[in-house]
């Protein structure tokens, strides 16, 4: 299947079972021309709902409730969702961007998918469908501002999965202390690949950018207005899975002192 056959199917999928749909075959002769989808098809029941504080996430000390946790995970695998759309969004927006950064995009948005499934098995064991909760826009809402590969890259690679490298240890750590040894489990995983996610993006910025250029300038100047390098960030900051994913020393200080 096309690469692009693919990323509107995705987007216009109306069940779950599409949304994760992953060929195993998949080819990119004909990425076409530049196509955008201004909202992806959702599942009955899961289309964007307005975010309140009435749904605002659990507190880590309210991890001892199973039902807390839930809330958590679900709110998590609506993140891995969108991933997974704003990827397809990728594939539909860029057919100009090189087939080696198409294929990239292609094999994370299949790990996305793979975080989708592994939610909805933890949250079923947890007796939580997903989407019995309340799913938002979120990252969509900076769908118009990526235009270019860059933007891309450093919109989701290098700020929300970025900052992953945070959160998603410090959940697993909340959970692991909550007892929920497979909660813990799941974080380690997902944060694992966040780690793959976010070289990718470094490699790619690099890659694309003038020679002449700072990464990290080109970076900063690629946020769209509200995003601030702030947002690339957690609460506790980690140096560690940063230097795993290739980043310079540069980057890394620069991003722990803003
Ligand atoms: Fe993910
Ligand atoms: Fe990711």
């Amino acid at each position: 299947m096309e690469l692009r056959d693919w990323a509107i199917r995705i987007l216009s999928a109306d069940t779950l079972e599409e949304k994760l749909f992953s060929p195993d075959q998949l080819t990119d002769n004909e990425p076409g021309a530049s196509f955008i989808f201004s909202e992806p098809v959702r599942p009955a029941g899961m289309q964007f709902q307005r975010h309140t504080s009435r749904h605002k996430l659990p507190s880590f000390h309210e991890h001892c409730h199973p039902d807390k946790r839930a809330i958590c995970l679900h709110r998590f695998a609506g993140h891995e969702l969108l991933a997974v759309e704003i990827m397809a969004h990728a594939l539909l927006a860029f057919p100009q961007a090189p087939p080696r950064f198409r294929k990239g995009v292609a094999s994370t948005l299949k790990e996305e998918q793979e975080h989708v499934r592994l939610y909805i098995e933890r949250l079923q064991a947890m007796g939580v469908r997903f989407g019995d909760m309340p799913l938002y826009r979120h990252f969509w809402a900076y769908v118009p501002h990526l235009t270019c590969p860059i933007r891309y890259l450093s919109v989701m690679s290098l700020t929300f999965e970025m900052a992953n490298l945070d959160f998603a240890p410090q959940y697993g750590e909340s959970f692991a202390k909550a007892g929920d040894a497979e909660s813990a489990a799941l974080m380690q995983r997902i944060f694992e690949d966040e780690i793959s996610h976010v070289s990718f993006g470094f490699n790619w910025l690099k890659r694309l950018k003038a020679p002449e250029e700072n990464a990290w300038d080109l970076w900063e100047k690629s946020l769209p207005r509200l995003v601030t390098p702030v947002r690339a960030r957690g609460f506790i900051f980690q140096e560690e899975p940063r230097r795993r994913a290739g980043l310079s020393d540069e980057w890394i200080q620069k991003l722990k002192n803003s």
